[in-house]
């Protein structure tokens, strides 16, 4: 049995009629709560403007957490019901609402939701007297943010009536080799329409297969065509369904998920970070990151006195006492030949001097994390080789604390954690590293216990399970923090972990996460935080990972080796927030896009998906050591955002060597060819330059001034540009 994945993705998907849609973009906006808000005859006049793209924390309302209130305002044509073949009901389509909402429509409420991360589709009979039919009508929205981000977010909210096309859905699925279009009926009747596939190569243009089919679906059953007989190669697959009684359509347009990555060579090769930081006294646990044919034979010149290799796993471990530079050769053997590079410790107060890289429990398991899952994704990370590339952190986020503490206060693990030190002792006897999830305030984000005047028990605990890396998320520490939003305020519960972690005798990365508030990129050095989150929660949709990560814009500022801003953890690979996984909702191209934009933002690489279930294209998506050496090269640079052209953009990163790592970003739905110039780029000094491909490592040629590429929709070309 072949087994399908379905890309849930459909950025191309579309029902054709949207014009008839009314979108709901601009919005009355006032803080505060009244019931009478609600009512069509209240006068707003006098109220603000609001998009409803965006939490209002980015439209003038810094800070601001309570109730609040927006006003739609528009006229509702009977036409849009005449011309659907059902006319029964209205769909109305609020997208996101940051935390919970009541919405009403001319003063009678229609829906409600509580929770910040749930699409709002709210659907009320075309017969409702609520509904005002060619007249004005008035969308109120009661909304409650209790912290963090605000507000109305999302895309495409609208009104529109429902129709049989609503009933019909159609993606896309592959397995290893080949793809199938599968149109599914939830209608109670049998659907007709016509079917055109077509499958092309996107950068010649070629055509490959067309088909036309009619299709007939049962209610309740699905219809399967398979397409494309080798989706390892860059196809373009497009299929339209017409359905027949109301020649509304369906449309998707995406890749193969397409493999860039050569396979690693026999030879053995050292990869992962040059640099690694510890304090004197402190562990050292360091993994050689080396590929090439097994057995490999591990070797270090020059190793520090107090550290030790294991030569059959490569392995460094032992304590430095003196701080200090330290300079080694590392040398990795096999039959085919030797491979040697060289490596510094530094000994001093600064950790994580390349951006910590590998697995955290939250964006698969949410709260079900537990034991099993995290051995089986550290088991794979290592049985799938992604240790040999410099994956090394295996972290549990929030879910394994019991809800009180022990008769001395210190914080138990819950029963899906029996023991804590042997799984840490397993994880380091591997190489691996070990993180763990709090928070500052009484609770943590999924309602479990937080370190709220309990620091130094916490940090010792920490400590004597091993752990190396902390995740400190604000979360309850709102309720502490009450209505003082001053900085020092914001920055207090981190300051008081920080003295506690470093008072422990091993070390521990700091990682804050506080969504970005009060530009914490500039002050999170100040509490020894060695990376701060930037935003809300990724998603695994592309409108969440472009608005996350191509916000980063002036974080570079501030970011250096032991001090990286997070845009979040990785959406690739099986996500799901809880027992139920599914494939990343991203198209290859936007996953090539979130890797090569997170390694040029020096961003942390938390992979998190369910590693034991990686297909082969998340395992080439995450394997490309070319990639890797940009996100850890070792002069800790940030990317900056170079030309925004809107549809495109270019982001340029400095290297260690006097490279650049250039990626250049298609936004649009299009293909398009983007043409720079090193100037537009600012690399002035020398007019021609070599470039080469990182994702196909490969050398493309000298470029005099202009450098042109084809990019995908929403994918990327990124470059090394050598002088
Ligand atoms: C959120 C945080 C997530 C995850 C979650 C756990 O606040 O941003 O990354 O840690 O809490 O409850």
């Amino acid at each position: 049995m072949k087994k399908w994945i379905t890309l849930l993705a459909t950025i191309c998907s579309f029902h054709l009629f949207a014009q008839q849609d009314i979108k709901l973009e601009e919005a009355k906006f006032k803080t505060g709560d009244n019931s009478n808000w609600k009512e069509l005859s209240f006068d707003d006049s006098q109220w603000g403007n609001i998009k409803s793209s965006a939490n209002w924390e980015f439209q003038s309302y810094p800070d601001y957490n309570g109730y609040a209130w927006y006003r739609f305002h528009f006229k509702l044509p009977s036409s849009i019901k005449d011309k659907s073949l059902w006319k029964d009901s209205l769909r109305i389509a609020l997208g996101k609402i940051d935390d919970d909402d009541e919405a009403y429509l001319n003063g009678i409420l229609i829906g409600k939701t509580q929770g910040w991360n749930i699409f709002r589709e709210y659907h009320i009979a075309a017969n409702n007297p609520a509904i005002l039919w060619d007249a004005d009508n008035v969308i109120a929205i009661r909304v409650l943010d209790t912290g963090g981000g605000g507000g109305m977010y999302g895309k495409d909210q609208h009104i529109s009536m429902m129709d049989i096309i609503d009933g019909i859905s159609m993606k896309l699925q592959f397995n290893a080799t080949e793809a199938a279009i599968v149109i599914h009926n939830s209608v109670s009747k049998k659907i007709e329409g016509k079917l055109i596939v077509s499958v092309t190569d996107p950068e010649t243009n070629k055509v490959f297969e067309n088909v036309i089919k009619q299709v007939s679906v049962k209610a309740g059953e699905n219809f399967l065509l398979k397409t494309a007989n080798d989706v390892s190669k860059k196809l373009l697959i497009t299929a339209n369904f017409e359905e027949s009684l109301t020649h509304k359509t369906i449309h998707i347009s995406q890749s193969t998920p397409y493999i860039l990555t050569p396979a690693p060579s026999a030879f053995p090769k050292i990869n992962g970070a040059t640099v690694f930081g510890v304090r004197p006294g402190s562990p050292v646990l360091y993994k050689i990151a080396a590929t090439g044919e097994k057995p490999l034979q591990y070797a270090v010149e020059n190793l520090p006195e107090g550290l030790k290799v294991d030569a059959a796993t490569g392995i460094i471990a032992g304590t430095i006492k003196l701080p200090g530079t330290y300079t080694m050769k590392l040398k990795v053997k096999n039959p085919k030949g030797i491979a040697a590079r060289t490596f510094k410790i530094k000994v001093g107060d600064v950790l994580a001097l390349t951006p910590p890289m590998g697995w955290n429990s939250w964006n698969c398991w949410g709260l079900s994390v537990s034991t099993e899952k995290v051995e089986s994704s550290a088991k794979a990370l290592i049985d799938k080789g992604l240790i040999n590339h410099g994956w090394s952190f295996i972290n549990i986020d929030d879910g394994w604390e019991e809800p009180t503490r022990d008769a001395d206060g210190n914080v138990i693990s819950n029963s899906k954690f029996p023991d804590m030190k042997v799984l840490s002792d397993w994880l380091h006897n591997n190489g691996l590293k070990f993180g763990i999830y709090s928070s500052p305030g009484p609770k943590t984000c999924g309602g479990y216990l937080g370190s709220y005047q309990h620091e130094i028990n916490d940090a010792t605990t920490y400590a004597k399970w091993g752990i190396d890396y902390l995740k400190y998320d604000w979360c309850s520490y709102e309720n502490i923090a009450g209505k003082d939003t001053s900085l020092a305020t914001y920055q207090k519960p981190y300051a008081i972990m920080r003295d506690a972690l470093l008072k422990q005798n091993r070390d521990i990365v700091f990682s804050l996460c506080q969504y970005g508030m009060k530009n914490v990129w500039e002050w999170g050095d100040k509490v020894n935080g060695n990376c701060w989150r930037t935003t809300g929660d990724i998603e695994d949709t592309w409108e969440s990972l472009k608005s996350i990560g191509f916000s980063q814009t002036v974080q570079h500022k501030y970011t250096k080796p032991g001090r990286w801003s997070d845009p979040d953890m990785l959406i690739v690979g099986q996500v799901g927030w809880g027992e139920n996984l599914h494939p990343t909702r991203l198209t290859p191209d936007e996953q090539y896009t979130h890797i090569s934009l997170w390694s040029l933002l020096s961003a942390p690489l938390l992979i998190g998906c369910d590693i034991s279930k990686l297909d082969d294209f998340t395992l080439n998506l995450l394997s490309n050591d070319e990639v890797i050496a940009v996100n850890q090269d070792a002069l800790g640079k940030e990317a900056k955002q170079i030309l925004n052209k809107g549809s495109y953009q270019v982001w340029i990163k400095e290297l260690e060597d006097g490279s650049h790592a250039v990626g250049i970003f298609n936004l649009s739905d299009n293909y398009q060819t983007i043409q720079i110039n090193w100037n537009d780029i600012d690399l002035k000094k020398a007019n021609a330059k070599k470039v080469r491909d990182l994702w196909r490592q490969k050398d493309l040629g000298i470029y005099k001034n202009l450098f042109g590429t084809k990019v995908a929709p929403h994918g990327v070309t990124l470059i090394k540009v050598i002088d």
